[in-house]
C-alpha cells in the first residue's frame, strides 16, 4: 500500500475530499479512510438538498456524511449555507408567488427583504443548531464576487444581492456565529481567488466586513485550477493577503484540469489522456503546488479536493457539455481504477 497523503501533510494541514453519501463505501470509502482526515458534501448540504420546499428539511443524506466523520475521526467541512445556485426558488418568492426581484414598490421591497432574510436566518439557525457540535468550518457564502457585475464592488448581482444588498451577507455570518459559537471557523468561498480583479474584490469585501465586526474567520479559495493557470506567484499572493488580514486559509476544491477554458477540445477517453503525456505535466503541477501549500502551511490549515478519483468529477460534466457529449477530465491523482497516478508521487515529493 502507498503511504498516506493525511500522514505525509500532518504537520502542515488537514487533507480533505468532497464526496456524494454513495463514496462512504466500496474502494471510494476505504481511500477516504486511509489518505484523508477532513471531508465535505460535494451536493447535498446545499440548500436545495437541505430544504427543498419551505420548513420542509431533510437531512438524511447529509446525516451520512456527518455520521462518516464522526465514526473515522475526521475533519468536517460544511458547504455551503448561502449560495445563488443550487438554491430552490421559494426563497425569493413574496407571499403572493411573485418573483422578489421584479417587485417595483419601495414599500413592498422592504417587506420582501424583510421575509428574505427571515428565511436566511431560519436555514442557517436550522442546520447549525443541528451540526454545531460536528462541523469544524461552515462556507457561510460561495461565490458573492462577480467581476462581471455592473457594480463597482464588484458584487454578484444575484437575487440575494437584488433583494437584500450586502446584508445577506452579514446576516448569514452573524447567524451562523450566534448559533454556532465562538470556536466554529466561518468561512467565505469562492473561485478565481488568484485572480484580478477578482482577488481584490473580495479583499476590499473582507475588509469591511472585519471593519463592520462582522465575524468571519477565513477565506476559502477553491482551486479549480489548469495545468500553468493561475501561476504559484499569483497563488501566493493571494493566500498572503488574506492571512495579512489575520485570517485563516483554506484551499476547499482543488481539482488540476488538463484543459484551458471552454474545455476545448476535450480527450474522448482516459486511455487517450494517457498516451497523450499529459499525466506527466499534471504532475509536475501537483509537485508545485503542494511544495508551495507546504512552504505557506502557517496561512493554510486545510487542502481539499472536489472528488477523490478520477472516475468522478463535476469537470466532466463540463467537457462533455462543450464537445458534444464527448469528454474527459482527469484532475486528481488517484485514476478511474484508483491507482495512484505520477501526480501522486510527485505531490508527496518522492521524486
Ligand atoms: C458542483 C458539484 O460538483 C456538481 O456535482 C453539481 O452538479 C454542481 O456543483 N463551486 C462550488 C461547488 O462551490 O459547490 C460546485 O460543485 C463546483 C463549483
Amino acid at each position: 500500500e502507498v503511504p498516506a497523503m493525511k500522514d505525509r501533510f500532518e504537520d502542515s494541514f488537514a487533507m480533505g475530499a468532497a464526496v456524494e453519501p454513495y463514496q462512504l463505501e466500496g474502494t471510494h470509502g476505504e481511500i477516504l479512510k486511509r489518505h484523508y482526515n477532513s471531508i465535505v458534501a460535494e451536493n447535498v448540504m446545499k440548500p436545495i438538498s437541505i430544504q427543498p420546499e419551505e420548513g420542509e428539511f431533510d437531512f438524511t443524506e447529509a446525516d451520512k456524511i456527518v455520521n462518516f466523520a464522526k465514526e473515522n475521526d475526521m475533519d468536517l467541512r460544511f458547504h455551503t449555507l448561502i449560495w445563488h445556485s443550487q438554491v430552490p426558488d421559494w426563497f425569493f418568492l413574496d407571499e403572493e408567488g411573485n418573483e422578489m426581484v421584479d417587485e417595483t414598490d419601495p414599500n413592498q421591497r422592504e417587506e420582501n427583504k424583510e421575509l428574505l432574510l427571515e428565511r436566511l436566518e431560519n436555514h442557517v439557525e436550522t442546520v447549525v443548531k443541528r451540526y454545531r457540535d460536528e462541523v469544524d468550518a461552515w462556507d457561510v457564502v460561495n461565490e458573492v464576487i462577480d467581476p462581471d457585475a455592473a457594480n463597482d464592488q464588484g458584487l454578484r448581482e444575484s437575487a440575494w444581492y437584488q433583494i437584500t444588498g450586502t446584508d445577506y451577507i452579514n446576516k448569514a455570518f452573524e447567524t451562523a456565529r450566534e448559533h454556532a459559537g465562538d470556536d466554529a471557523q466561518l468561512f467565505i468561498n469562492d473561485f478565481n481567488t488568484e485572480v484580478e480583479p477578482k482577488k481584490t474584490h473580495l479583499y476590499n469585501l473582507v475588509e469591511d466586513m472585519l471593519d463592520q465586526g462582522v465575524p468571519i474567520d477565513g477565506v476559502g479559495h477553491q482551486a479549480h485550477i489548469q495545468l500553468d493557470w493561475p501561476t504559484l506567484d499569483e497563488m501566493k499572493d493571494s493566500i498572503d493577503q488574506f492571512a495579512s488580514l489575520g485570517l485563516d486559509n483554506h484551499i476547499t476544491e482543488l481539482d488540476v484540469s488538463l484543459y484551458g477554458w471552454p474545455p476545448t477540445p476535450a480527450f474522448p477517453s482516459y486511455d487517450e489522456i494517457v498516451m497523450s503525456g499529459v499525466l506527466y505535466d499534471q504532475a509536475t503541477r501537483y509537485d508545485q503546488l503542494f511544495e508551495l501549500y507546504e512552504e505557506l502551511n502557517d496561512e493554510i490549515s486545510n487542502v481539499t479536493f472536489w472528488g477523490i478519483a478520477d472516475d468522478h468529477t463535476w469537470l466532466d460534466d463540463r467537457a462533455e457539455e462543450y464537445n458534444d457529449g464527448v469528454g474527459k477530465d482527469a484532475p486528481f491523482v488517484f485514476d478511474p481504477d484508483f491507482n495512484v497516478k505520477p501526480a501522486y508521487w510527485e505531490m508527496m515529493g518522492y521524486t
